[in-house]
């Protein structure tokens, strides 16, 4: 299970090959593939002169961005809603699914914000409890969050990110969506930081909602993501924005008048369109590289130089790997303590290892286009 990595920088990132950058900030924004610019500027150049476009510019490039999503998860594209940013479905979870005044919403410390303030703003406004756990040192403690789970009648939602932004740890998630089904505990999951580097399966896992924006490991432009909803929820949710093509009806020009309000069946009646159709045909692009390299390869590659990047931290002294050690509970994002952490990062800088600092530590997120050698250049910089 593997692929052509050479073959893939010199056609998709010819930029890596001729090292102009060691680029390490999947985590941060994603590059766009060569096939994805080409697509952008062919589709660039009619939208500028609207003339030149044709229907099959418009709802068609929506479906087979709904379609490279469902694949990418497997799920249906009837489960799939188009979205701009993880943020909406963050939204469409938490003003969407049911509870109410004193129910609770548990999640961990930790969260990046984005998965933070809408759950505090609708928990607010329904009077219910977001609930943050603590940590256990750098990681969250998995299992106080099954015991509330299994114990705490009061639990309705449990909303969490696949991967964290800052150290990489990842949750079992396909564990947590099981215990969360077994008791009607609604399941939410932020995917933004696992999904690419790691293959998903959406339905196994008993995941309700996913959102995840497609501008870092998904290699697309801002401004495009998507939402999951598990199908058996779909009609049961009420849309919380409302859009003009989200109606059974819409798409038939003679009906608009009509204001015929009932919902379309599938997930299309949570999208906000006008989406732009340039920006979800280039998603469609870049993740049908993806799917063409293979999550399950590419999931390899990237454990692989993870792997790699643990063996040099237990190496040297000074630098410690703050993600954890277990493979199945990392993905992307790899976390660095070192003697300085700005110094490191300095270092890094200097020799155009494009990187991030986050609660104070180095972040590294290598993917599937990086070379075991890069990792290693970056890595020699941290000591
Ligand atoms: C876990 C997580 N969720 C969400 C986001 C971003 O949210 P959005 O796509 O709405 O900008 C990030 C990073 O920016 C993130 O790390």
């Amino acid at each position: 299970m593997s692929y052509d990595v050479k073959a893939l920088r010199t056609r998709e990132f010819p930029w890596a090959e001729r090292g102009e950058s060691i680029y390490l900030d999947h985590a941060s924004t994603g590059p766009i593939p060569m096939r994805t610019r080409d697509a952008l500027a062919a589709f660039g150049l009619r939208r500028a002169e609207p003339f030149r476009l044709t229907p099959d510019d418009l709802y068609p490039v929506h479906a087979k961005a709904r379609e490279a999503c469902a694949r990418l998860i497997g799920a249906k594209p009837s489960t799939i809603a188009l979205m701009t940013n993880t943020s909406h479905g963050v939204n469409l979870a938490a003003r969407s699914l049911p509870y109410g005044k004193g129910d609770v919403i548990l999640s961990t410390h930790g969260e990046f914000p984005a998965n933070v303030y809408p759950w505090i703003a609708a928990a607010h406004d329904r009077g219910a409890e977001f609930r943050l756990l603590p940590l256990a040192g750098d990681w969250p403690d998995e299992a106080a969050l099954m015991r509330a789970i299994e114990t705490d009648p009061r639990v309705k939602v449990v909303s969490l990110s696949w991967v964290s932004f800052w150290s990489g740890h990842r949750y079992d998630i396909a564990a947590i969506g099981a215990a969360c089904r077994s008791r009607g505990i609604h399941f939410f999951v932020d995917a933004i930081q696992g999904l690419g580097p790691l293959a998903l399966d959406v339905v196994a896992a008993n995941v309700d909602v996913l959102a995840c924006g497609a501008q870092k490991w998904l290699v697309s432009p801002w401004g495009v993501g998507f939402a999951y909803v598990r199908e058996e929820l779909i009609a049961k949710l009420e849309p919380a924005e409302v859009g003009w093509w989200a109606q059974a009806t819409s798409g038939d020009y003679a009906k608009f008048l009509d204001y015929d309000a009932r919902w379309a069946d599938d997930a299309r009646r949570f999208e906000v369109i006008t989406l732009d159709f340039v920006g979800f045909n280039a998603m469609a692009e870049s993740i049908g590289l993806l799917l063409e390299t293979g999550p399950k390869a590419i999931e390899a590659h990237v454990t692989a130089l993870a792997d790699r990047a643990l063996a040099f931290a237990d190496d040297t002294p000074g630098v410690e790997f703050v993600t954890p050690r277990e493979p199945s509970r990392r993905a992307g994002v790899l976390a660095f303590r070192t003697k300085d952490v700005a110094k490191s990062s300095d270092r890094l800088t200097a020799a155009k290892v494009a990187h991030s600092v986050r609660t104070g530590c180095i972040r590294l997120a290598p993917h599937f286009y990086n070379t075991a050698d890069e990792l290693d250049a970056a890595l020699a910089l941290l000591a």
